[in-house]
C-alpha cells in the first residue's frame, strides 16, 4: 500500500468556482506550483449554480480558503461579493481571482496580466504607441482591450460582429482611459487600411477553438501582412486556423497557452505572496504544452 501524505490536517485550500469546470487545466497547473515549490496548499474546482454564490462565498470565508479563482460564466456576478476590487478589475468589469484576508474579498483581473506577460515573453514587444487589432469584443477582448490602453497603445481598432457591443467597449476606454478606440464591423466593405496601419492583431473570440477548429473570426486574412504580429487566445488546437493562415502570410504568430499559464502564475503569486521563478514558468509551460495538451 502507498500512504499519501499529500494532504494534510494543516492543509489549506484554494478552489476554482464555475460552471463548467470539468475541462479546467488549472487544478493541475496549481498543484503542480505548490509541489514544486513546497506549499502545503489544494487547488480543487467547484462546479457551482449561480443562484448558489452566496452560499459558496460564505462557506469558503468561514473554512479558511486562501482564495479561490472564478472562470465563466461568474466573473462579472462575483464582483458583488467582493470587498475591495482592484481599479483594473473594476474597468474590466471582471473579477477571476479573489485572495481572501481576515474574511475580506479582494479581488484581481489576472487574465489581462498574463496576456501581457505572455506576449511580452513570446514577442519581444510590449504595446506602448502600438497600433492594435482587436477581434471580438466580449469578455475576453473588454480585459485584454482595458490592459493595452493602460499600457500606452497608440491606437486600438475593434472589429465585431455586432457594432454595438464594440461601441460599449470602444466608450468605456475613450472614457476612462484615452481616447485611442475606434470601431468596425466584421462586414464593412473596406478594412484594409485599419489591417495595413496596425502593427499588432488579436483574436479575442472562441471562433475557431477545437471543436469547431475549422472557424476563423474574420474573412479577410488575406489583408494580414508579414510585418505583423498575430495572437490568437485560444491555445485548443495548438494552432487555430486563423494562426495557421497569418503564418503562411508571413506573420509571427503566438497562441493562448503563455496567457492562461501566466495568468495562473500570477494569481499563485497574489494568494501566496511567493514569486515563481522564470525557469518553474517556462518549465511548466513547457511541460503543460507537450505532457497535458497532446
Ligand atoms: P468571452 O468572455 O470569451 O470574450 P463573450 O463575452 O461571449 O466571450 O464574447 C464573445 C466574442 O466573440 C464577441 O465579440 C462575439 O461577437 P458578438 O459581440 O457579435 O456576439 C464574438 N463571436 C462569438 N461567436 C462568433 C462568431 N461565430 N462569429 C463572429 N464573432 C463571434
Amino acid at each position: 500500500m502507498i500512504i499519501d501524505e499529500r494532504v494534510l490536517g494543516t492543509t489549506r485550500m484554494i478552489a476554482l468556482i464555475g460552471n463548467p469546470v470539468e475541462h479546467s487545466i488549472s487544478p493541475i497547473i496549481h498543484n503542480t506550483l505548490s509541489k514544486n515549490l513546497d506549499k502545503n496548499l489544494i487547488y480543487a474546482a467547484f462546479k457551482v449554480q449561480k443562484n448558489r454564490m452566496d452560499y459558496v462565498v460564505e462557506a469558503f470565508k468561514e473554512l479558511g480558503v486562501v482564495g479561490f479563482n472564478v472562470t465563466v460564466p461568474f466573473k462579472r456576478e462575483i464582483m458583488k461579493f467582493i470587498d475591495e476590487n482592484s481599479r483594473e478589475a473594476l474597468l474590466m468589469g471582471a473579477v477571476n481571482t479573489v485572495k481572501i484576508i481576515d474574511g475580506r474579498l479582494y479581488g484581481y483581473n489576472t487574465d489581462a496580466e498574463g496576456f501581457s506577460r505572455s506576449f511580452k515573453e513570446e514577442t519581444g514587444y510590449g504595446f506602448r504607441d502600438k497600433n492594435v487589432l482587436l477581434i471580438g469584443a466580449g469578455g475576453a477582448a473588454r480585459a485584454i482591450a482595458v490592459k493595452i490602453a493602460l499600457e500606452g497603445a497608440k491606437n486600438i481598432n475593434i472589429i465585431n460582429r455586432t457594432s454595438s457591443t464594440a461601441e460599449e467597449l470602444a466608450e468605456l476606454i475613450n472614457l476612462n482611459i484615452d481616447h485611442i478606440v475606434s470601431v468596425h464591423n466584421v462586414n464593412d466593405l473596406d478594412l484594409s487600411l485599419v489591417f495595413e496601419e496596425s502593427d499588432i492583431i488579436i483574436n479575442t473570440t472562441a471562433v475557431g477553438m477545437y471543436p469547431d477548429s475549422q472557424g476563423v473570426p474574420i474573412a479577410n486574412t488575406d489583408l494580414i501582412q508579414s510585418y505583423h504580429i498575430v495572437y490568437d487566445v485560444i491555445y485548443n488546437p495548438e494552432e487555430t486556423k486563423f494562426l495557421a493562415l497569418a503564418k503562411e502570410r508571413g506573420a509571427k504568430t503566438v497562441n493562448g497557452l503563455g496567457m492562461l499559464i501566466n495568468q495562473a502564475i500570477i494569481s499563485y503569486e497574489i494568494w501566496t505572496g511567493v514569486k515563481v521563478p522564470d525557469d518553474m514558468a517556462r518549465e511548466l509551460h513547457k511541460n503543460i504544452k507537450e505532457k497535458i495538451l497532446l
